[in-house]
């Protein structure tokens, strides 16, 4: 039954209960035939009429989902996030990429890397990748170059004419994104999954490298590790999704087999970067990994530290670098 229909139906049951309907006596277009019910969908003045009953009808006006309180409420004061410095030499002291020497070879092995992920993001690739904006970088086991990856892949994008970023550091056991940059410990994701009053965006750190915002891990928690797949988390995702559309978002994550929250995360993810330390990581164990990211629209593999990047290695080297290289799931 359309909305319509339920709206007439429902103004015959209160006008059959003795309750005034204004203009039903009247007005036959509201009669509650299937008749005069369709002449009315027609129209679109009459439409609004149906979803916008007089203040005598409240029952009906709830169950239209339609408001008769005629106050304007007025909308809330933009968030204006706090700003910080990430200090751009101590990045390059720590070996990451800093938007001051955008030529390095580092700058160029993640404009390469970073190109499908943009494509696909901003929809510019074959097929539309859903919540393809959501890029979560993760790895099999700890200690593979996430975090390094993920902020320098942040800087990276950030670095571009068209594209803003956030960086979250969602891997809460161990949040390495702040010290990494240099950047006091703040408030971040888990104060926003704990309490309802903290909304992420008023957590939400801008930066002198200007298209660039971290969400910190924040506060540790005693249940960090679960809230990431918690209920909360999942309608935080769907927020940052739909709210922030052209905006990047890359998630610093656990390692897949070390904690299952990890792969909830995963399930969430338009894209996943699978970062694989070359000639350390156990092929069984990224085996066992990308099982656990199966139903992610998008995979792409990192061979991270590989002294070269070779046709045979992790499947299709693309040979132009000595730190990483893309790889195919099916080597
Ligand atoms: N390609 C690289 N070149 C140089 N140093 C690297 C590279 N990748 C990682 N590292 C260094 O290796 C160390 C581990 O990397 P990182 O902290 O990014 O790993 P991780 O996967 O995030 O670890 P954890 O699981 O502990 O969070 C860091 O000191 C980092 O700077
Ligand atoms: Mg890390």
């Amino acid at each position: 039954m359309s909305l319509i229909e339920q709206a007439a139906k429902r103004l015959e049951q209160l006008r059959k209960a003795g309750v005034p309907v204004r203009g039903s006596e009247s007005d036959a277009g509201l009669a509650p035939t299937d008749a005069g019910v369709e002449t009315r969908v027609q129209s679109d003045t009459t439409t609004s009429q149906v979803a916008a009953p007089a203040p005598a009808t409240p029952v009906a006006a709830a169950n239209l989902g339609a408001s008769t309180d005629p106050v304007r409420v007025a909308p809330p004061a933009p968030v204006v996030s706090r700003r910080v410095d990430i200090d751009l030499q101590a990045l390059a002291a720590r070996g990451l990429m800093s938007p001051d020497a955008p030529r390095s070879q580092l700058a160029d092995q993640f404009r390469v890397i970073k190109r499908p992920l943009i494509a696909n993001a901003m929809g510019r690739g074959v097929a539309p990748v859903k919540r393809g904006n959501l890029i979560m970088v993760t790895s099999a086991l700890a200690g593979e170059g996430k975090s390094f990856t993920a902020i320098n892949l942040a800087i990276s994008i950030a670095m571009e004419l068209d594209n803003t970023v956030m960086l979250v550091d969602a891997d809460v056991p161990k949040p390495s994104v702040l010290k990494m940059l240099g950047v006091p410990p703040a408030r971040g994701l888990l104060d926003a999954l704990t309490d309802e009053s903290v909304e992420f965006s008023q957590v939400l750190l801008r930066t002198n490298v200007e298209k660039l915002s971290i969400l910190p891990s924040g506060t540790q928690h005693a249940r960090a590790t679960e809230l990431l797949a918690s209920a909360a988390m999942v309608q935080m995702l769907d927020e940052m999704a739909s709210r922030y559309p052209d905006r990047i978002i890359i998630f610093d994550s656990p390692p897949l087999l070390m904690t299952t929250e990890s792969r909830v995360l995963a399930g969430h993810m338009g894209q996943v970067v699978l970062v694989v330390r070359a000639e350390s990581t156990a092929r069984s164990d990224v085996k066992h990994a990308l099982m656990t990211i199966e139903s992610c629209p998008v995979k792409l593999m990192l061979l991270n530290q590989a002294r070269t990047v070779s046709q045979d290695g992790y499947g299709y080297g693309y040979g132009y670098g000595y730190g990483y290289g893309y790889g195919s799931e099916s080597a």
